[in-house]
């Protein structure tokens, strides 16, 4: 069967810069749904599909991660969804090993944030070529050339726009296509809920219809030019330039150009790297790896999902496939489309895709299944943590619940769980890389499992891994505790840094390795 073309790719951005509203901008445009607001949404908002719980209500952010599958001129585009907060950087760093490219949101008035130079480092650390779409150009902001010279100064990606802006910030009329010359005039909808109507007008009415604007904005485009700052293919997907587009994901100014883009310049499903050096090539026999691990959607699905993204050939429900982690036949009856609280049957996955499965209880982050030719792909490393609790359960007569909890929550990913003999399993350390991954623990043990739990936060920030060798040697030391994580991995916590360094100085001969960030 012959599949459509697939784009598969994230938004990535800095809370409030407008994931939600580009979103759903997205969908609309490629008419998946009616109207704006009915898929994303804050609390608030009509809708609030993705956010599944209450702690998501309660702050207002979206914590689960989804995919929305769309068609657009003869192409199927995923759009997999990434947590907002940044105490959740590590799942949007597991769902980046799940994306070809990615679309990153910038404030036009905030500029570069925190979270989005974090955010631009994972991208360039995964080799994903990256879209810079400047949002929020209806409203007053910061200047455009400036926003390139941040992008330039502060990440060392070179901006290409592709379109630039008619109008400064807080009146924008339109885009000047640089490629093409033609001036891309926006029309205003009320609300911004309906397609925004664009007309292509020539240079020359261009000049006649937006005057001073229209130059301003030649004389920019030029002097862009003159500084190299075209658009090249090959430099994007190597990950040295980064395409810019200026939007109102609000008034749907610009979204359209965004999917062309998309279809025209990212780069479509390739070959997949395995741990053993062998590359599956898309037309291969099927593949997959599972990127996320979510259970406890809602009351009405109280069940455990695998997220995977389809690496090789083709994914049909039902069939049944093996777990390379343990050889094991897995059957995938139950394959779903999710996105937020919507599901509905996958019949047939191609390269790109993601899958959800259900009750996939053996299915961890990293692990593969494949059909015909065995394949294994490499795992996704945890982050390094820097925060670390010890768990217990408020009431001792549940342990079997809580137990049952932690194991799940740890498989999940939600935080790392440590265990030592000294701390026994009624007291395992819950380790996070930001504090609000407690919270969602506290929040599910209660809800989710019935077992309330009391943390004591341990005066730890830095890990660094040892051997089991010389684990005994290092918790004899003061201020020093050695955990096993349940990959296996030995850990020895330090208040701080320089505590950590004083250990290494004092004692070389023991192994004090500073945690890798990364993995694929
Ligand atoms: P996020 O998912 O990245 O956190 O951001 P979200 O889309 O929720 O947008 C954050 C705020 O910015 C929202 O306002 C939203 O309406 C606004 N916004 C998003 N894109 C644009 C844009 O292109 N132009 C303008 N002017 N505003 C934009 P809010 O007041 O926090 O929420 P709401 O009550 O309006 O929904």
């Amino acid at each position: 069967m012959s599949a459509l073309p697939r784009r598969t790719f994230a938004v990535i951005s800095h809370p409030d810069a407008g994931k939600s509203t580009l979103t759903e901008a997205l969908a609309l445009h490629a008419q998946v749904i009616a109207e704006a607001g009915a898929v994303h949404g804050k609390a608030g908002r009509r809708g609030t599909v993705s956010d599944w719980m209450e702690i998501e209500r309660a702050r207002g952010i979206s914590i689960s991660s989804a995919a929305l599958q769309f068609g657009y001129r003869e192409h199927v585009v995923n759009l997999v969804d990434t947590p907002g907060h940044s105490d959740f950087s590590e799942d949007t760093y597991r769902v980046l090993s799940a994306v070809d490219s990615a679309v990153m949101l910038v404030d036009a008035a905030k500029g570069l944030e925190p979270q989005t130079l974090k955010l631009f480092q994972v991208c360039a650390h995964r080799g994903i070529p990256v879209v810079t779409v400047i949002n929020k150009w209806d409203r007053p902001g910061l200047d455009a050339l400036e926003l390139m010279d941040q992008i330039e100064k502060e990440i060392g990606l070179k901006p290409t726009p592709l379109t630039w802006p008619v109008g400064i910030s807080g009146d924008f009329k339109g885009v000047l296509d640089r490629r093409s010359g033609d001036f891309i005039r926006y029309t205003r909808t009320a609300g911004g809920a309906t397609r925004a109507p664009e007309e292509h007008l020539s240079p020359a009415a261009a000049a006649e219809a937006a005057g001073p604007d229209w130059a301003e904005a030649n004389e920019s485009s030029e002097l862009l030019s003159a500084d190299g700052a075209d658009h090249d293919q090959e430099t994007f997907l190597a990950g040295a330039t980064t395409p810019v587009l200026f939007t109102s994901a609000l008034l749907n100014f610009g979204v359209a150009q965004l999917l062309d883009v998309l279809l025209e310049l990212a780069p479509a499903p390739s070959t997949t790297a395995a741990v053993d050096g062998t590359a599956r090539a898309v037309d291969e026999d099927f593949s997959a790896f599972v990127f996320k691990v979510q259970a406890g959607m809602d009351a009405a699905h109280r069940d455990r999902l695998a997220y995977a993204r389809v690496c090789s050939g083709v994914f049909e429900r039902g069939m049944v496939v093996t777990h390379a982690a343990t050889g094991r036949p897995f059957a995938t009856k139950y394959a779903q489309a999710v996105f937020g609280r919507d599901r509905t049957s996958v019949e047939v996955a191609h390269p790109g895709d993601i899958i959800g499965l259900v009750n996939a209880n053996a299915l961890r982050v990293g692990d593969t299944i494949f059909a015909g030719t065995p394949v294994e792909y490499p795992g996704i490393a945890s982050f390094v943590p820097e925060h670390f609790a010890a768990a217990r359960a408020v009431d001792s007569g549940r342990y079997k619940q809580f137990r049952r909890g932690i194991e799940q929550l740890d498989q999940e990913g939600v935080v790392q769980v440590l265990r030592s003999e000294f701390r026994s399993d009624q007291s395992p350390v819950l380790a996070a890389v930001g504090p609000m991954q407690f919270e969602v623990v506290t929040s599910r043990m209660e809800s989710e499992f019935r077992s309330p739990i009391r943390l004591e936060r341990l005066n730890y920030s830095v890990a660094r891994r040892t051997t089991a060798e010389d684990a005994p040697a290092l918790a004899g030391l003061r201020e020093v505790e050695v955990l096993q994580r349940s990959d296996g991995a030995h850990l020895a916590l330090f208040s701080d840094r320089w505590r950590a360094d004083a250990v290494a100085r004092q004692h070389p001969d023991l192994l004090l390795e500073a945690l890798p960030a990364s993995g694929r």
